[in-house]
């Protein structure tokens, strides 16, 4: 069964759909109601890089539902410090659960974990690929704020060389015939081949070193912290630190309804000040990764989500 590792794993028609689904597990998501659709299902949590808000939501997402969840726990108390290749690990928690999400620092891993598994496997970000699961929710906390997906102006403003968030999302709201503005310092621009593949699709993308003056005509500002981990050399990312910092009063011109959002950790990009805006969503964002998750457990389990018949 195929999982999803990048976000041409889904169809227009099949994002729409698990945004859907996700709408109606929100009484379950915050715990309102009971909905044990995954009830004797398990999910394998495989996370061998850092996560806080990917893991946490999963677990979540398959426990709201009633299913249970193993995690590989820390890497440095599992096998893979024995010398265990990733393809051995993944052939054994294939026998051991129904679905695994899992995140590596090796782009391309999840891709490769897929071959050697007959579960479904989720994406939960491959070191300087792709982040489909975040994607979802946050194109789900697109179209809550603005009703729609199609169209928007749409701002990808820091780190878009190395992060993984952009990437995904990029591609997503191309396909949904966005404008996209990629505000980057110029050491981290989107990679050439993306935005050719963007272009490519027919979108309309523009690239500029002048974040702040692309936020009066945005729906959306995604602000992305400045990957650190990702460089090979400290020199660099020295050069690049602190490269954005939004503050309250940069948003005095903005439209009323734009949103700033942001995948989580912040460093410093988005001042505290923000958070008391109308404009700031990236707490909601955050709370949105259990429902939509929930929603993609259940489809790449096979499981309907009650309330979607015609
Ligand atoms: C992001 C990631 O891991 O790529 N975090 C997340 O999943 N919410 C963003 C980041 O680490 O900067």
């Amino acid at each position: 069964m195929t999982g999803l590792i990048t976000m041409a794993d889904l169809t227009n028609e099949d994002i729409v759909e698990v945004l859907d689904a996700a709408e109606r597990l929100l009484p379950a998501a915050r715990g309102e109601t009971s909905m044990p659709l995954l009830s004797g299902r398990i999910l394998g949590n495989l996370f061998f890089e850092p996560s806080t808000r990917t893991r946490m939501s999963f677990e979540t997402a398959m426990k709201r539902l009633g299913g249970d969840v193993v995690n590989l726990g820390d890497v440095s108390t599992s096998s893979v410090v024995k010398g265990e290749t990733l393809f051995d690990t993944i052939q054994m928690v294939d026998g051991y659960t129904d679905i695994i999400a899992m995140r590596h620092p090796r782009q391309g891993a999840a891709r490769y974990a897929q071959d050697a598994a007959r579960v479904p496997i989720l994406n939960g970000g491959d070191g300087a690929g792709h982040h489909p699961t975040q994607t979802m929710l946050d194109l789900f906390t697109i179209r809550q704020a603005h009703g729609r997906l199609d169209g928007l102006d749409v701002v990808l403003a820091g780190d878009l060389r190395y992060g993984r968030t952009v990437h995904s999302l990029s591609h997503a709201l191309a396909r949904f015939d966005c404008r996209i503005v990629l505000a980057s310092p110029e050491l981290l621009r989107m990679p050439p081949e993306i935005v050719e593949d963007l272009r490519a699709g027919g979108a309309s993308v523009t690239e500029t070193t002048d974040l702040y003056g692309a936020l009066d005509s945005a729906d959306v500002v995604y602000m992305t912290r400045i990957q650190k981990e990702r460089f090979a050399d400290e020199d660099e990312y020295v050069k690049v630190a602190g490269a954005y910092k939004l503050h309250a009063k940069h948003l005095g011109e903005v439209r009323q309804d734009m949103i700033v959002m942001h995948p989580l950790p912040r460093v410093d990009e988005i001042h505290p000040s923000v958070d008391a805006t109308r404009h700031a969503r990236y707490f909601e964002q955050a709370f949105n990764g259990v429902v939509t998750r929930m929603a993609l457990l259940c489809r790449l389990l096979g499981v309907d989500v009650p309330g979607g018949e015609a």
